[in-house]
């Protein structure tokens, strides 16, 4: 229908996938030499794990506190988002968990692909350091839940807890 957002839905079980997804992760991370290498195998992963998503990947903070364009999945997207700006920057700011519902709601959401119309961005994290946030966005309004939040920030957490450097 036209008009109508595209894209597809998530799995029933959407906490039980992202609990495999979540091991596969670790799996990866023990057999990854550098965070780039750990990056793109998550970042492709997940991409193909979950049909909700039409691109996900990282963002890093750079030294003038911008954030860069790091390994993704997806169509192409913003390569530096200004400090402090976006859905990312305010995650880089406030290193908590955003979800965005409605993309056009939220002022100053950075419109890569301007068929998004919602997002989650999940920061990482180690000894107080912010390595990358993880952005994920749909093409369906309010496409994640709980169950996205929780799962993607364990693995948020496993992927920062095993950087390899
Ligand atoms: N929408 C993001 C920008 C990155 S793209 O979604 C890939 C933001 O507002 O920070």
């Amino acid at each position: 229908v036209q008009g109508q957002a595209s894209g597809s839905a998530a799995p029933a079980d959407r906490a039980g996938t992202y609990a495999l997804v979540t091991e596969q992760v670790a799996s990866l991370l023990e057999v990854c030499p550098g965070p780039v290498a750990a990056m793109a195998s998550a970042a492709a992963l997940l991409k193909d794990t979950f049909d909700h998503f039409s691109w996900v990947g990282f963002y890093l903070p750079a030294a003038d506190g911008s954030l860069v364009v790091g390994p993704y999945q997806g169509p192409l997207a913003c390569i530096r988002l200004p400090a402090g700006k976006g859905v990312c920057g305010a995650v880089a700011t406030s290193r908590r968990t955003v979800v965005v519902p409605d993309v056009h709601a939220f002022l100053g959401h950075i419109a890569c692909d301007t068929r998004a119309r919602s997002e989650i961005v999940v920061p990482l994290v180690k000894g107080g350091r912010l390595l990358a946030v993880l952005d994920v966005d749909s093409h369906l309004p309010d496409a994640f839940n709980t169950d996205d939040k929780h799962g993607l920030e364990a693995i948020a957490e496993r992927l920062a807890r095993g950087w390899p450097t």
